[in-house]
């Protein structure tokens, strides 16, 4: 029943380390997960890899706000990731991390050739920078008004008012959400690769039937556009690797993630005795797919085969785009309890479910999909519970109590058993074309069939009839065989269930050249019900939770937390304002911090302790002025970790830019640990 024996490399997108996994992020890796299944199922060599991707700009501002390093957030991370992905069933072969030895040694090597063979160059620009906090910053770390319809609070990539987008430099009143200062432009060399060196390449590329038709035509015109060279490098401070023979550079992080694919592969191959080269090298007959969101599609169809062509590696066999996941016909939404992360679903519903409405509703394209929490329920209990695991359950009990347990040794027609063989090859062909709704709808339309069967049977009809008996014993044969088909066919869809099933069927684990086989004179075991109704109890409940632990986490990342300043004009409650603990302070030492144009190292007396405070004053002031002086600081905000040191509190200070800043004194009489009121 299986076509030739195919060796398949599959990858979906990999989360980012510096936040937990969502029912959003779920329905790539459950589409995924569903179609290397089928694959696995059909008997292929089918390796599933992924990835935390570990570095970048926002995962190192995670840790400084968490007070912790980089390597134990991502740690903790992907702990939590490989739980919930384990939990909703998805089944790498492989989970790993970006920040690795074999993606630094990957990145390493495909930069090198690509620089050896001058697809690299260098150029001065000049980009975003916050003097506070001594770094460049990417465009969604500036906030300010749309330079197109004036809202405020819009990132420096752009407008989610008005979906305006531009450059960072053309927001109007930019604030860092680092530090709240105001960015300067500030010039730095950077590495740049040649994208369109490879312009003829990929545009042979985008019409061979390795991308779907939306994404192509969106390549087609940037291709048309003309492509510009990529910045591939950051400045310090960067949490990622440094770029060879560029001290202070470091790749960009989109630069290395991809390249996290071949790292997780690399290390599945040095746990499983496998081929790298077979997989990856130029002329291999192995299949690599992506799964990914259309949002990151230009990274995967246009620097990433560039990449791995001009490195001397293959190039994806195809790159698989998928939508966007609403809820209830909305964008996810926080504040409705719809921003669903997978460790609250997985509180209050069984994983399955999911993964089967999400199958229920997936098609080969890149449409968005609705997760409507009605039509959820309704679909789970109508057909998993209503159809599929009601075959099983209303023959089980027969064969359980009036025949030992015990199947016939025949059955006088096998004509559901034919509709499941003969509707296999559709289906199989649905979940290859990633067309799993389609097979799901002539799933259930054979467990449609077996109900039929079953109904115009009656054998609970039958069996009070002593002459009968023989009659129950075959329709149940009938039934619990095609029970055996409904489920090999539904396996990719709900292994939990399928394993169950076959605990109950008595079989080992079942494969889809299965179909084919007949389970007679077999001992099956006892039937306990398999999956249970939804309740529209536990859907509300689940909604709640998401609202509290949407609270719950905005806590975790604020504390400490430098991005969360808010605009100047933000309101705040009599309540918000009480908890400031505004504090007299004698300045008992000042000086500058070496390597540092912008900050004074503080020696701040609030009475009863000493704090040390970093100010970004030292354009405005000579130290040694300040010492001695009474000044006002902000003595409960939460401590801070600085390149220098911990900074305990802030001191108030008028003015804007770097010399422009006048730091506030009390009037004579005022005493160091005096509460301001
Ligand atoms: O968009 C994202 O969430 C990225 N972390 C995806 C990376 S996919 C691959 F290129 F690594
Ligand atoms: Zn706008």
């Amino acid at each position: 029943m299986s076509s030739k024996a195919r060796n398949i490399v599959v990858t979906s997108a990999l989360p980012y380390a510096n936040g937990p996994i969502h029912i959003g992020h779920m329905l790539e890796y459950i589409q995924t997960d569903i179609w290397v299944r089928f694959q696995k199922l059909r008997g292929h060599t089918c390796i599933y890899v992924c990835a935390d991707d570990a570095h970048g700009t926002p995962i190192m501002l995670r840790a400084q706000a968490e007070g912790i390093t980089p390597e134990a957030l991502i740690e903790r991370m992907q702990q939590e990731h490989q739980t919930d992905f384990g939990d909703f069933g998805v089944d790498f072969d492989n989970y790993y991390s970006t920040h690795s030895d074999e993606n630094r040694h990957f990145a390493e090597l495909i930069y090198t050739r690509l620089k050896d063979d001058g697809h690299i160059r260098t150029q001065v620009i000049s980009q975003s920078y916050d003097p506070l906090a001594e770094m460049f910053l990417p465009d969604r770390f500036i906030k300010g008004e749309c330079p197109n319809c004036g809202k405020d609070d819009q990132y420096g990539d752009n407008c989610e008012n008005c979906g305006a987008t531009y450059a960072p430099t053309d927001l109007k009143n930019p604030i860092s959400v680092v530090t709240g200062v105001t960015p300067i432009e500030k010039d730095s060399e950077q590495y740049f690769f040649k994208v369109s060196d490879f312009s003829d390449m990929l545009k042979e590329w985008t019409r061979a039937g390795h991308i779907q038709k939306e994404i192509a035509n969106k390549m087609d015109e940037w291709l048309e556009d003309g492509l510009r060279d990529w910045d591939i490098s950051r400045n310090a401070p960067y949490w990622g690797f440094e770029i060879p023979d560029a001290p202070g550079k470091y790749f960009y992080v989109w630069l290395d993630a991809p390249i996290g694919y071949m790292a997780s592969f690399k290390n599945w191959c040095e746990k499983n005795q496998g081929n790298f080269d077979d997989y990856w090298q130029a002329d291999s007959d192995a299949e690599l797919y992506h799964f990914i969101g259309k949002d990151i599609a230009r990274f995967h169809t246009l620097f990433w085969p560039a990449m791995l062509h001009g490195a001397g590696f293959r190039k994806p066999t195809a790159v698989y785009c998928h939508g966007f996941l609403t809820v209830d016909g909305q964008k996810m939404s926080k504040s409705r309890g719809t921003f669903i992360m997978a460790r609250t679903y997985l509180q209050h519903l069984n994983p399955e479910y999911l993964r089967y409405y999400f199958a229920a509703k997936l098609g080969s394209g890149v449409d968005d999909i609705d997760l409507s929490l009605d039509d959820f329920t309704a679909r789970v209990n109508s057909d998993l519970v209503g159809k599929v695991v009601n075959v099983a359950s209303r023959c089980a009990g027969f064969i359980n109590k009036r025949f030992d347990g015990k199947l016939a040794a025949n059955m006088s027609t096998n004509s559901l058993s034919q509709a499941c063989i003969a509707a296999s090859d559709s289906i199989a062909e649905a979940y290859e074309d990633r067309e799993f709704a389609r097979a799901m709808r002539e799933i259930m339309a054979l467990a449609d069939k077996a109900n039929q069967y079953i109904d115009e049977k009656q054998p609970w009809v039958c069996i009070k009839d002593e002459a009968r008996h023989d009659e129950v014993h075959d329709v149940c044969t009938i039934g619990i065989n095609c029970f055996r088909q409904l489920v090999i066919l539904l396996k990719p869809v709900l292994p939990k269930l399928a394993t169950e099933a076959e605990a109950f069927l008595n079989v080992k684990p079942l494969y889809w050249h299965d179909l084919a086989n007949d389970l007679l004179s077999h001992d099956i075991n006892r039937f306990k019900p398999l999956m249970t109704r939804i309740d529209k109890v536990y859907i509300d409940r689940m909604i709640e939770a998401s609202k509290e632990a949407e609270a719950a986490e905005k806590k975790i990342t604020s504390q400490n937390k430098d991005s969360d300043i808010e605009p100047i004009d933000a309101e705040i409650n009599y309540d918000d304002f009480a908890k400031l603990d505004f504090r007299i302070a004698r300045i008992v030492k000042a000086k500058r911090v070496e390597k540092s144009d912008k900050l004074l190292q503080l020696t701040l007396d609030i009475g009863d302790e000493t704090r040390n405070v970093f100010a970004g004053i030292s354009g405005a002031y000579d130290p040694a002025t300040l010492e001695g002086k009474l000044t006002v600081m902000v003595a409960n905000l939460a401590s801070r970790k600085m390149r220098f040191g911990v900074s305990e509190g802030m001191v108030l200070a008028a003015g804007s830019g770097d010399t422009e800043l006048f730091v506030l004194h009390p009037d004579e009489g005022a005493k160091p640990g005096m509460r301001v009121r």
